[in-house]
């Protein structure tokens, strides 16, 4: 195996830890959040796929994985209502723009804040009085390393991951006198329709080929030379919600190749 390669093996194993849980799941749809559907799904928990793609996630229902809930995330006072019955959040919804900062247009910066930031606010907010009042919730936001560093020409995904990440750590604080947990998880790059997409722009814009955006733009500051699959976020946020991981609380834990460390 090189370290191009994932590592083999099924998602999680169906153990039942989070049987009679309910979690919600924003971008459901797609991707990371597709994965934690799934592996939440086979660890027990009831999901409640929620996505403004409504064919994504009826598709994923029909197999068995949750229920669809089709909302878009930026209407606040609908993403106020999604989680008011869950035990377990994982606030993963996201889009990316690249731009540098004069052309940025306002209006993307707003909504990305708005979906990335505000949305997982208000998701929150309606959340916490369950929580609160059984003694056990957790809440899982899937920041990014974009969370903890910046890139050129993503002001507004870096920003609202950053605000994403003190957001994070307040409920953390909060919560803790009352069994809730939050904690972000912080992948490097994911194989994903959003990263795919950026690969295909990037590769129009310096006219060079998928696999060389790949290796000389994307993967240029990860020591790891591979992308990292859905399922491998999906696991760490699966333990997030697990029985063990109690006391893992205000924490941002990279699953970036040592990205970080170099
Ligand atoms: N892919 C990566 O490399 C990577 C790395 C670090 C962090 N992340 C983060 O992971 C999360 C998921 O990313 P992904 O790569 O799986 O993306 P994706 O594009 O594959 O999936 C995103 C999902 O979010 C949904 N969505 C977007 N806007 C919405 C809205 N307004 N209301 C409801 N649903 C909406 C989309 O329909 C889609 O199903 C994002 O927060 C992203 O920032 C991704």
């Amino acid at each position: 195996m090189t370290t191009r390669d994932a590592p083999p093996g099924p998602p999680v194993p169906a153990n039942g830890s989070l049987t009679g849980r309910t979690a919600v799941v924003t971008g459901a749809g797609s991707g990371i959040g597709r994965a934690c559907a799934h592996t939440l799904s086979a660890a027990g928990a009831d999901v409640l796929l929620v996505d403004r793609d409504g064919g994504a996630v009826r598709a994923l229902a029909a197999a068995g994985t949750g229920r669809a809930h089709v909302v878009d995330l930026t209407d606040l006072d609908a993403a106020a209502e999604v989680a008011v019955h869950a035990d377990i959040i994982v606030n993963n919804a996201g889009v990316q723009t690249v731009a540098p900062v004069q052309d940025f247009p306002p209006e993307r910066f707003s909504l990305i804040l708005r979906l990335m930031v505000e949305a997982p606010f208000r998701i929150v907010r309606g959340a916490l009085p369950h929580m609160y009042a059984q003694g056990w919730g957790r809440i899982v936001n899937v920041s990014s390393v974009h969370g903890l560093r910046a890139s050129p020409y993503k002001s507004a995904y870096v920003t609202a991951k950053h605000g994403l990440e003190g957001f994070s750590k307040v409920v953390a604080v909060e919560g803790a006198p009352h069994g809730v947990t939050s904690n972000c998880v912080n992948p490097g790059y994911v194989r994903t329709p959003l990263v795919e997409r950026q690969i295909a722009e990037q590769a129009d814009t310096h006219g060079i080929g998928p696999e060389e955006v790949e290796e000389r733009v994307l993967l240029a500051r990860s020591p790891i030379k591979r992308l990292i699959e859905p399922r491998e976020v999906a696991a760490m946020v699966a333990y997030l919600c697990g029985p063990d991981a109690s006391f893992i609380n205000g924490a941002s834990l990279t699953i970036d190749g040592a990205w970080n460390a170099s």
